[in-house]
């Protein structure tokens, strides 16, 4: 299977994202290394900006690393920034899978969306935990993915928000079976239940996976808790 078609293909199983934002930076590719052979299907990179969050991340070099290092892994691009067309391009450059970006910072999504797809990148649309699905009720057909945020975006290790399950489980009426569903943010083996219930197959997690004693057994955990 191409890495490519990891979020466009009908999954028997949900898939767990590791968040590299918790890894060891001193050690990145090793750290990764050991989420991807404990289970994880994904890389999920954090980009952010100092501006639409108030944390600076990872640029694209690191993207681009990581891709050096991982030939074959899904690089799953998540930008928290205010200006996502130009930082679009400079990931696809690095060669990411997908790019996810933000209605709130791109509120006329529709020729990021285009662009992403023309360069052969899947797309994410992401929404904020205050924001309304009614902001990405006419774009959520043309992406491969809409990613909920269940915390308020610029950290790891914050506590899940399970108000927004209800708007999990509108956007999941709105998707068919070829599109994921991501949930971000306190997605831990006790939270991971809430969220397949409400419909999400894509589970990223960082703190409680990067700093679970045994990683396999939380990746594990995080994929049998609730079934669709
Ligand atoms: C938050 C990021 C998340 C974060 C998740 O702004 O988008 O991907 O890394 O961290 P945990 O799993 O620790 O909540
Ligand atoms: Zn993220």
């Amino acid at each position: 299977m191409s890495r490519l078609n990891l979020f466009r293909r009908r999954l028997r199983r949900p898939l767990i994202a590791a968040s590299v934002l918790s890894a060891d930076f001193a050690a990145l590719g090793v750290d990764a290394a050991r989420a991807l052979a404990a289970g994880a299907d994904l890389l999920h990179i954090d980009v952010m900006d100092g501006h639409f969050v108030p944390n600076l991340s990872m640029g694209p070099v690191v993207c681009q690393a990581l891709r050096r290092r991982f030939p074959r892994a899904f690089l799953d691009v998540h930008l928290m920034v205010d200006d996502p067309s130009t930082y679009a391009e400079r990931f696809l450059d690095a060669e990411c899978d997908s790019i996810s970006f933000h209605i709130e910072a791109q509120p006329k999504p529709q020729k990021l969306i285009d662009r992403i797809h023309a360069r052969g990148g899947c797309v994410g649309l992401a929404i904020n935990p205050d924001t309304p699905v009614s902001r990405i009720r006419r774009y959520v057909t043309q992406v491969d993915l809409v990613l909920v945020m269940s915390v308020h975006p610029g950290y790891s290790g914050q506590a899940f928000i399970s108000a927004v399950l209800p708007k999990v489980r509108a956007v999941s009426k709105l998707l068919r079976p070829d599109q994921r569903l991501q949930m971000d943010g306190g997605v831990s083996p006790i939270t991971a239940q809430a969220c397949r219930e409400a419909g999400c197959d894509v589970l990223v997690s960082a703190s409680a996976l990067f700093g679970a004693p045994n990683r396999a057994l939380a990746i594990s955990q995080m994929r049998l808790r609730g079934t669709k």
